[in-house]
């Protein structure tokens, strides 16, 4: 499972609040992020959100694949062959809003270029949670790296690729302006029906 969303959507606190409803129903969970959920990975969000010279959109675009290539082969795959449910946050429907549309690479490109760095692998369910940029903002959300500095209209450009993406992949839309618990509640409306 998969929980997407623009800066300050709460997608951490969910995830981590995502994983701890599993494992109290007995459930092996594996909690995992992109980018950065392997040692490489690490080393290429470290690039990517604070290398200070410039970053190509299609340079960009390569290392977060390359983060999913590895996170893929060395974390996700691995869990599911275990037979443990995997929770990230963020995967391909990210780089869909972020570099498809939010940087102009194209979706369909994207796609293609992200289904064969994660070789085909897709999530049983992708959730995005959706929530207004002034919102994120008071969250506290701006400022700290790249994809922060890039702006409220780069942020709207994400909210509305995400919204059009949900809709024509029929990925659930939660809307993440409530309480932490009012969200989690939300999202577990979704995922119950699958773990059950
Ligand atoms: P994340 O750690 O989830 O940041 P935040 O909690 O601030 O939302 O992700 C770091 C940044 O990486 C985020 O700004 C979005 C960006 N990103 C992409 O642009 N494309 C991608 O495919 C992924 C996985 C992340």
């Amino acid at each position: 499972m998969v929980l997407e969303g623009g800066e300050g959507s709460g997608k951490s606190t969910q995830v981590a609040a995502l994983a701890a409803r599993l494992r109290a129903d007995g459930r092996d969970v594996v909690e995992t992020l992109e980018p950065g959920g392997t040692s490489l990975g690490r080393e290429l969000r470290a690039l990517l959100l604070h290398h200070d010279g410039p970053l190509d959109a299609r340079a960009e675009l390569l290392l977060l694949l390359a983060d999913r290539a590895q996170h893929v082969h060395e974390v996700v795959e691995p869990a599911l062959a275990r037979g443990a449910d995997v929770v990230s946050d963020r995967y391909t429907p990210s780089t869909l809003a972020y570099q498809g549309v939010a940087r102009d690479l194209g979706v369909d490109e994207v796609a293609r270029s992200s289904r064969w760095a994660a070789g085909g692998l897709e999530p049983d369910l992708v959730i995005v949670l959706d929530v207004a940029p002034e919102t994120a903002v008071a969250r506290g959300a701006s400022g700290r790296d790249r994809f922060e500095r890039a702006g409220v209209e780069f942020d709207a450009r994400v909210r509305a690729a995400y919204r059009d993406l949900a809709r024509e992949h029929g990925w659930p839309l939660v809307d993440a302006s409530g309480s932490p618990d009012e969200v989690a509640a939300e999202v577990w409306r979704h995922v119950a029906p699958l773990v059950r």
